[in-house]
């Protein structure tokens, strides 16, 4: 067994800025503090754009390549835990697959959707009423099957841990002990500039009015 490294500083830091970023954007959502919605959905906006370049200029266990596997091997992966690489098993990789999907969903479908008072996403005027229409139900419906699958996610990571794996563990730290080769990484640093820079862009595109809200 060795210790190696699996996870880098960036991938850590962007699961649990994406469990405090849903949760803000659900509570004020439902609420409609449309404000902190809006700010928040521009910043996670930023944070998934910036995962998915990560995917393909980052660390191996952060690739998008890597989440496509055979369904041979996704069952495999459930019926047994003996290791296949370093990062997300087939199964985990269909997972992030499927929250990518529902979070971008989510997330470009709010920027076509009114709250038919006052407040408008930042495309809605480009597009028609039926497009809104659709977006705006797209963008209700699409946060329960956001919840379940967060459910599910939770789910497994606990039967995980009955059996004796610690996902939280390693995903805290970004290290594990393991017969397997260590993994290329990548310094997480760089996706956090490129998170900041484009947080700074998309707020400064769409932001201006609901941070003006927020600060005064
Ligand atoms: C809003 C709730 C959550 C969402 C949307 C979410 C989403 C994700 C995503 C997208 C990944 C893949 C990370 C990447 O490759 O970029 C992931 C991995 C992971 N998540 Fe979560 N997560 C949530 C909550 C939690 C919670 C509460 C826990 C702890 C109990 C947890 C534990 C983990 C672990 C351990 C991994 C790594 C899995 C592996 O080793 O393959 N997640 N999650
Ligand atoms: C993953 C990110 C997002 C999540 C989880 C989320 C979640 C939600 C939820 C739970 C609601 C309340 C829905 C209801 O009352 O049934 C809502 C409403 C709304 N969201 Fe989002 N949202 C996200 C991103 C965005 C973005 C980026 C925008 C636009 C910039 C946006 C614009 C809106 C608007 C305008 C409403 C009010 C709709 C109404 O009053 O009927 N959302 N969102």
């Amino acid at each position: 067994m060795n210790r190696i490294k699996v996870w880098d500083s960036f991938i850590r830091g962007f699961h649990w800025l994406l469990v405090i970023a849903l949760g803000v954007l659900y509570v004020s959502g439902e609420e409609g503090w449309l404000d902190v919605h809006f700010v928040t959905g521009y910043t996670l906006l930023a944070l998934m754009i910036t995962r998915l370049i990560w995917g393909v200029i980052g660390s191996d266990t952060a690739k998008l390549s890597a989440l496509i596997n055979p369904p041979k091997k996704v069952v495999s992966a459930l019926k047994s835990d003996k290791e296949q690489r370093a990062g997300h098993n087939a199964a985990g990789s269909l997972m992030v697959i499927a929250f990518f999907v529902l979070v971008l969903l989510q997330l470009i479908t709010g920027l076509f959707t009114t709250d038919d008072i006052l407040v408008d996403g930042p495309l809605v005027q480009y597009v028609s009423y039926d497009l809104v229409e659709l977006a705006g139900s797209i963008h209700h419906s699409n946060i329960d099957f956001l919840i379940a699958a967060v459910a599910l996610h939770v789910l497994a990571i606990a039967i995980y841990r009955l059996r004796g794996k610690q996902l939280v563990k390693t995903l805290l730290t970004g290290k594990t002990e393991s017969t397997l080769p260590q993994p290329k990484m990548k310094a997480g640093w760089i996706a956090y500039v490129v998170f900041t820079i484009l947080t700074g862009l998309i707020l400064a595109l769409w932001g201006m009015e609901p941070l003006n809200q927020l600060i005064n």
